[in-house]
């Protein structure tokens, strides 16, 4: 898998789907979360399939960890790209995870990555709400190794701590990093956020882009500056 631009469907139903979908002349990679899941379950996944969009269904699993092996074995079936897991769910979680999805010819079907800290927490938040008295990077790198000897592919992280989970994890190590914004959009709730070219130049291997393409006048020509200033 190469590098690429994810976009964040963040929309309430499948008919929003597919008006932004019809936009594009090639099926971009796509990102489904709780919001149009949870409004459209399955289906969602069999329509972007039809339109040959690869997915990532960033579901969050964090539970009890014969819990999230049994939801991963409902999202093995679904044969999407990427699927995901909190990191803080414990490494414990994490292998339970591992067990649900299928491997196909010892290569598992659908890539797992741990999240580490959302891009909308900071380090104060963090601190004082979470009462974890560490600077965030130390998080996000230790569930980052955390992942990895489990055998996770990859990683969600902020652009800002790509480069890190690279140097302590490995290249082949994937960094997935939303909180991407253009020089001129608005934050919005996000916290920790760079624009595509930082991305770049510290190592995320794909940038997960919402409403700066999907509430941008013009989404097509929003999503090409995002592949320009990513990948080249
Ligand atoms: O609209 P925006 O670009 O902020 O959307 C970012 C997307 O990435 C959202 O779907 C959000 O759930 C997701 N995400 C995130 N931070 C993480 C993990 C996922 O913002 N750490």
């Amino acid at each position: 898998m190469g590098k690429d631009v994810i976009i964040a469907l963040d929309f309430d139903n499948a008919a929003e789907v597919e008006a932004f979908l019809a936009k594009f002349k090639k099926p971009p990679f796509v990102k489904v979360g709780m919001e149009l899941f949870f409004a459209e379950g399955k289906s969602i996944i069999t329509r972007l399939k039809k339109h040959g969009c690869k997915i990532f269904l960033d579901l969050k699993c964090h539970d009890i960890p014969n819990t999230v092996k049994k939801a991963m074995s409902i999202i093995s079936d679904l044969d999407v790209d990427i699927t995901d897991v909190h990191a803080a769910g414990t490494s414990n979680m994490m292998r339970f995870a591992l067990e649900g999805l299928t491997k196909v010819n010892g290569v598992r079907k659908t890539k797992l990555l741990a999240i580490t800290q959302l891009t909308s927490t900071d380090e104060e938040t963090m601190n004082k709400e979470l009462l974890i008295d560490k600077p965030l990077i130390d998080t996000v790198l230790s569930y980052a190794l955390n992942a990895k000897y489990c055998g996770l592919e990859g990683i969600v992280c902020s652009p800002f701590e790509a480069a890190k989970v690279k140097e302590a994890c490995g290249d082949g190590f994937l960094t997935v990093t939303p909180g991407i914004r253009f020089d001129d959009s608005t934050k919005a709730d996000q916290k920790r956020v760079a624009t595509p070219s930082f991305a770049k130049l510290n190592g995320s291997d794909y940038i997960v882009v919402g409403r700066p393409i999907t509430q941008a006048t013009d989404p097509v020509a929003a999503y090409n500056r995002c592949l320009s200033e990513f990948l080249t």
